[in-house]
């Protein structure tokens, strides 16, 4: 077997400080020797009221935060300054403003305690969420990340040996939760609300499109789906303002199942192509209820082993990015000063 993390005979005695400031979460975390020690964060609730992320007051939001958030995980975790070993932050995908706050701040203070700076890709190190603790999947394995921005499938066959079997072509399934929420007039973020809501609806009252694209590909597509609620809504003349409990209930849980299915039957596929056992899922749409139940009951029948973290480390994290530092650095990838944030950095 090729084994999980803990197991690996490599594991050397570091302590890594990882920042994640790519979106709307201020987070740090120290990881030692492998092991998580503090994971902290700051979420900025104000976003709500604008309906989605504005970048501009996410940047400010997190250079008023970060030197805080950095404090309480180094306290947390029991671990002075003069400690660290590497300091790890998030340079892309993500808002450039926000990159830009913990990406300067990392290098600052590497350069600062003379230590080396790891540069860490936000969807690798979703990819790797669910090494953050026990139980971990082994490798191979197939990673689902499911965030408001991004829905991806990849195979991770080893650390850093992956292939990215597809990605969604237009909107994330999160962003759609969050559209589909704003057209029946409920509130931001919309993935929690329809999915509460969605627990006393009908999943068959409407028929809405289920979009595989073609069969055997691994590419994803919400916008149709988004388009056919609309229509929907249009036709029976919704009003947001008056609305019908049971009626919103029915809407949330058929366009919830449609999304579920099409994420589901194409996680399943990937891991019967490949041949793989493990399946971990990430992102902040791994909370999502009717997602959980589906892969541990297909778990069940078919004998998979599915893994989703702790919301904590689901949504956005430090505890991701300072796992990943902490597995660059035993391969010695640290990274140039010069990096700089790249907001459409790719995976692989
Ligand atoms: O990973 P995340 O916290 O932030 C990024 O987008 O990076 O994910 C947030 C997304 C939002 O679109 C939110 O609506 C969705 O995750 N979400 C959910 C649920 N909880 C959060 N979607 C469906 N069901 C949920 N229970
Ligand atoms: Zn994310």
């Amino acid at each position: 077997m090729a084994g999980a993390i803990h197991e690996s005979p490599l594991q050397i005695f570091m302590t890594i400080l990882g920042i994640e400031t790519s979106c709307d979460e201020t987070s740090a975390a120290v990881v030692v020797d492998g092991v998580l020690r503090s994971n902290v964060t700051a979420t900025q609730f104000f976003h709500s009221r604008y309906g989605g992320v504005v970048p501009e007051l996410a940047s400010r939001a997190h250079q008023q935060r970060i030197v805080v958030i950095v404090a309480k995980a180094l306290d947390r975790a029991g671990v002075e300054k003069s400690e660290l070993d590497a300091i790890a932050a998030v340079y892309g995908p993500g808002l450039v403003g926000s990159i830009l706050v913990g990406l300067s701040f990392g290098k600052a203070m590497a350069v600062g305690l003379n230590i080396p700076f790891v540069g860490v890709n936000h969807m690798e190190a979703h990819v790797f969420s669910n090494l953050i603790e026990d139980p971990k999947p082994s490798f191979p394995f197939i990673n689902l990340t499911v965030s408001g921005g991004h829905t991806q499938l990849v195979h991770v066959k080893a650390p850093f040996d992956y292939t990215v079997l597809g990605e969604t072509k237009d909107d994330a399934a999160g962003e759609a939760f969050d559209k589909v929420a704003k057209m029946l007039g409920l509130g931001y973020p919309g993935g929690p609300i329809i999915d509460n809501l969605a627990a006393a609806g009908n999943p068959k009252f409407v028929e809405f499109p289920r979009s595989y694209l073609d069969e055997g590909s691994f590419e994803f597509s919400f916008s149709g789906l988004k388009t056919s609620v609309l229509y929907y809504l249009r036709k029976i003349g919704y009003d947001p303002t008056t609305q019908n409990g049971k009626l919103v209930a029915d809407i949330c849980a058929s366009f919830q199942s449609a999304v579920i299915d099409v994420l589901v039957h194409k996680t399943v596929a990937a891991a019967e192509k490949h041949g793989v056992k493990d399946i971990a899922v990430a992102g902040g749409v791994a909370a999502n209820s009717q997602l959980r139940r589906r892969l541990s009951e297909l778990a069940k029948e078919r004998d998979y082993r599915v893994f989703i973290p702790k919301m904590e480390y689901c949504t956005d994290n430090g505890a991701m990015i300072a796992m990943v530092g902490y597995l660059k650095m035993l391969e010695g990838k640290t990274s140039d000063l010069e990096l700089t944030a790249e907001p459409n950095l790719p995976l692989g």
